[in-house]
């Protein structure tokens, strides 16, 4: 096990009707709010109304700001940037997924930032404050309500880039699963593609001794594994939506990848094809992920093993381990076809043109010196393209 030092402070209050609660949650920290939003979601199914509702009954004032895309845009983080100052306000509230909640916290640090926030996700600098940002969770999947992540895409360039910083944590979550039920379809495969893949990141890993955190993951992955079909089955199942969501925010909070060196190969090439192809991020990493395991297994056969065995449940020869590696993925690649996700690059209309592109531009040789990704197998810029290739 690795040295580590967690510290994730981020409160989430869980359950029933606890949306109503959020004037009253965030009264203490503010006088002002900024009220940020997606594409309509939550006007619909009334969200907006009882939100609005508890901002004004605890004497809370807001100011809006609503239309986050999917694959959140600079341009609109801009927008609130301008807003929050001209309007002095004190906290964010992103009532959503993790694209409102991505926003927001560009925004949170934006405010504070003197030239454009977007230099702070090209270089990585380090940010020393940023308005605190509280979140109402819409969808289980980014995990974004207990990260200290943001991810935001640069339409005009067509990027997309992660920045970390522990002044981006949320104060608090607020997680009704009852607000899930609203949810397409299509929505809960991606999410929990993405809180699989969350897990996978740091599960596999060469790091040795690290017991207690195989078995957290193990269990995240297969509560959602078990979970996820009930859902699907009926959208109101109060009870499966519970255990998604716990999970998400279990899945991406820092604890399962602590003391071992993580992975992150995936999420690193799925950038790329989001910036480019503005796809779903979770519909890019149920793509990307079989094909990536299939790639890396062979560095680490035990690890692999581990995971067919106790995840996914196959049960073979000890002598052909690779059998049982191979079956494991395939049951992957199964559970997550039986969610209707996706499992090439052309489903997604990907075709082969710019392969070669993502590949130098996830490891940064596009842009100057190469730099490989992945923990568990260090993978180069040709190893990304065959990796692209396997998923085609
Ligand atoms: O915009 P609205 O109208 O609200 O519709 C949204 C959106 O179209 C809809 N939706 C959300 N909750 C709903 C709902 N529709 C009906 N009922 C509800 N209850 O779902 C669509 C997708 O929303 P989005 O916020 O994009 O989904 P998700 O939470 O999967 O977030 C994806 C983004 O998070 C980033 C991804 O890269 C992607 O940009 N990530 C952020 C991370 C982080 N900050 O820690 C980590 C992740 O690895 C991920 O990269
Ligand atoms: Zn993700």
């Amino acid at each position: 096990m690795l040295n580590f030092d967690f510290y994730s402070p981020a409160r989430i209050v869980f359950g029933r009707g606890t949306e109503k609660e959020i004037g009253a949650l965030l009264k203490p920290h503010a006088s002002k709010v900024l009220l940020h939003y997606g594409g309509g979601s939550i006007k619909k199914s009334g969200l907006y109304d009882t939100v609005t509702a508890s901002l004004k009954k605890a004497g809370i004032a807001f100011t809006e700001l609503g239309g986050v895309q999917p694959n959140p845009r600079l341009t609109l983080v801009h927008e609130g940037i301008a807003l929050c100052k001209r309007e002095g306000v004190e906290l964010i509230l992103a009532v959503g997924g993790g694209s409102v909640i991505d926003s927001a916290k560009a925004i949170a640090m934006g405010v504070y930032y003197d030239g454009d926030i977007w230099d702070i996700y090209e270089s990585g600098d380090s940010v020393s404050r940023a308005l605190p940002v509280a979140t109402v969770l819409t969808i289980p999947a980014a995990g974004s309500e207990a990260s200290g992540d943001t991810v935001i895409s640069n339409e005009a360039e067509e990027l997309k880039y992660g920045y970390s910083s522990a002044h981006l944590r949320p104060l608090l979550s607020v997680m009704n699963p009852e607000l899930f039920f609203t949810l397409p379809k299509e929505q809960l495969g991606y999410g929990v593609a993405d809180i699989m893949s969350h897990v996978f990141e740091r599960y596999f890993t060469n790091t040795t001794h690290t017991d207690l955190t195989d078995g957290l993951c193990e269990t995240v992955l297969k509560t959602v594994i078990k979970n996820a079909p009930l859902a699907l089955a009926n959208m109101s199942d109060y009870d499966a939506w519970s255990e998604i969501g716990f999970a998400g925010m279990v899945a991406h909070n820092g604890l399962v990848g602590m003391g071992r060196d993580e992975d992150w190969a995936c999420h690193m090439m799925e950038h790329e094809l989001s910036a480019i192809y503005d796809i779903a991020h979770g519909a890019g990493l149920a793509v990307l992920t079989p094909a990536w395991m299939k790639y890396v297994y062979r560095d680490n056969i035990s690890m692999f093993v581990q995971f067919a065995v106790n995840v996914m449940g196959v049960k073979g020869s000890y002598r052909e381990p690779e059998a049982i590696i191979l079956e494991g993925i395939e049951r992957l690649s199964a559970f997550f076809r039986s969610l209707g996700l996706p499992s090439t690059l052309a489903e997604l209309g990907i075709d082969d043109s710019k392969l070669e592109l993502m590949a130098k531009k996830a490891t940064n040789i596009h842009f100057g010196e190469e730099s490989p990704i992945g923990g568990l197998k260090k993978l180069f810029w040709q190893d990304a393209l065959a990796i692209y290739r396997l998923a085609r």
